[in-house]
């Protein structure tokens, strides 16, 4: 695997393979890499002949107050780990690479990015969808693979390829999870003994809530409310636990069939959010 820092030496190598007629994935992350990220990557072999893989601890999707100082960065594991799993080229570009000058452009998608996370992270998908604009402008890749787990991230995201006509096909990759339940996230390293215990409760509950729906015949509100009960009994503060419509996550009605229960809460210091998205028949 050959490891680029510069965006002119990404150009030159992807260029080559270019010339030679074979395709291009593309993994975007931010590095800490666990068996999700490498999901991705395993997954994106499958679908091209060459992958690319960026680690960029991106300042401009974290608030003020959040982690950006002190998100883990492993980079010499992570990159045995991209090594073994066979990506092709790591993307390893620095602040000032992919940010040379204060940006005088954005990038917004905006309906969407003001929901869920982005009411409570303000900026942060203006962030996101910046910093992958530019990586799919520097990589142009002809896949881009992005997780579930991230299911409004993925939603921005395609909205703003549709939106730009970026040329580049999206496939979202099913969320990895420990064998517990819990959805294995870069975050979870914050989470103390204890509360890494608890931590899978968040999935069950999203489990509870599906088959609650299924079942029926309660509505919605009634259903969240008794888990979110369960949940704050258990230390979760939460943040948004909301059943919405999967194509534009909006508050779902009951006429909807293809909903997405979304939730984000802290446990102690750590942010952890999942989902679950199911048809009702
Ligand atoms: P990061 O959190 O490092 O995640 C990189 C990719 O891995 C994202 O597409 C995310 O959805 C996916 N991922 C994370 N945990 C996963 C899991 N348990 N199962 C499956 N996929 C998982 O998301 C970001 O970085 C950044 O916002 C980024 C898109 C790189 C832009 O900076």
């Amino acid at each position: 695997m050959q490891t680029v820092k510069t965006i002119k030496a990404l150009r030159a190598t992807i260029r080559q393979w270019r010339q030679a007629g074979q395709s291009i994935a593309f993994v975007p992350t931010m590095g800490n890499l666990h068996d999700g990220h490498i999901k991705l990557v395993e997954t994106a072999r499958h679908q091209a002949d060459k992958v690319v893989v960026s680690i960029f601890v991106n300042p401009t999707q974290f608030g003020p107050n959040e982690d950006f100082a002190s998100y883990p960065r492993t980079e010499s594991q992570d990159q045995d780990k991209l090594i073994a799993c066979g990506a092709d080229l790591l993307f390893l570009p620095t602040v000032e690479e992919m940010y040379p000058q204060p940006l005088q452009t954005q990038v917004s998608v905006k309906n969407l990015s003001i929901l869920h996370c982005g009411a409570s992270r303000p900026g942060h998908f203006d962030g996101v969808a910046v910093v992958v604009c530019k990586l799919l402008n520097m990589v142009q890749p002809d896949l881009l693979l992005l997780g579930e787990k991230d299911f409004q991230q993925l939603a921005v995201i395609r909205r703003m390829v549709t939106d730009l006509n970026i040329p580049v096909e999206i496939q979202g990759v099913p969320t990895v999870r420990e064998t517990d339940g819990l959805a294995m996230s870069s975050r979870n390293g914050y989470l103390s003994e204890s509360e890494r215990q608890v931590a899978p409760l968040l999935y069950r509950s999203l489990l509870t809530v599906r088959d609650a729906i299924l079942k029926g015949p309660d509505d919605y509100r009634t259903i969240i409310e008794r888990q979110a009960e369960v949940l704050q009994r258990a230390g979760f503060m939460l943040d948004y636990f909301q059943v919405c419509r999967s194509v534009d996550l909006l508050p779902a009605t009951a006429s909807d069939q293809n909903l997405v229960v979304l939730i984000a809460a802290k446990l102690g210091k750590t942010r952890l959010i999942d989902n679950l998205y199911f048809s009702r028949q």
